[in-house]
């Protein structure tokens, strides 16, 4: 099913199991994802807002600035992927956002992410009930927590376009 080459890496890191199954390459009836054709500009601002704070204030320490995992730098954008895999991908991107938001935090930290958490997990929900694919348990091979955060983090603008495109299907 998938023929395009999602980075090995990519895959290894996000989990994401490939040749999931979408029976008839529709989405699941429980899917909510078109609500994300549209995405709020006071939302967006939180993430921003998030980023910003995280790649400008003291919570980006020395080791995180130097890492490079290139888990983000694809050749490849999300448009070019068929739906069932571009739904997988955003699937993917929500779960590691998710989980990375939920780490400790500094207070002040905490606070700027809260709004950005509640709308990534309320999008994670939604987008759940759209793969009906089995994916293999997460691995995250040998990069560090503190390097997949603030990669995450610093790219979190790209993980709300990726949840854009799939809500936009054919218009993306
Ligand atoms: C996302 O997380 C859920 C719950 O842990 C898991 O069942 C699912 O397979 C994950 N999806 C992907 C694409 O990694």
């Amino acid at each position: 099913m998938l023929h395009l080459g999602l980075s090995p890496l990519l895959v290894l890191m996000l989990g994401v199991s490939l040749g999931a199954a979408f029976p008839h390459d529709t989405l699941g009836k429980d899917c909510r994802l078109s609500q994300y054709q549209h995405i709020e500009r006071e939302q967006r601002q939180a993430v921003d807002r998030m980023r910003q704070e995280f790649q400008f204030g003291d919570e980006q320490d020395v080791t995180t600035h130097k890492c490079n995992t290139k888990l983000f730098h694809r050749k490849w954008k999300a448009a070019n992927l068929p739906m069932p895999d571009r739904v997988l991908l955003v699937e993917a991107e929500l779960n590691l956002t998710t989980a990375m938001l939920e780490l400790p935090a500094a207070p002040g930290f905490a606070e700027v992410c809260r709004v950005p958490l509640d709308f990534f997990t309320t999008a994670r929900e939604a987008v759940r009930g759209c793969v009906s694919a089995s994916p293999e348990p997460c691995r995250r091979g040998s990069e560090s927590t503190a390097c997949l955060r603030a990669t995450t983090i610093l790219h979190v603008l790209q993980v709300l376009d990726d949840l854009r495109c799939a809500a936009l299907q054919d218009k993306c």
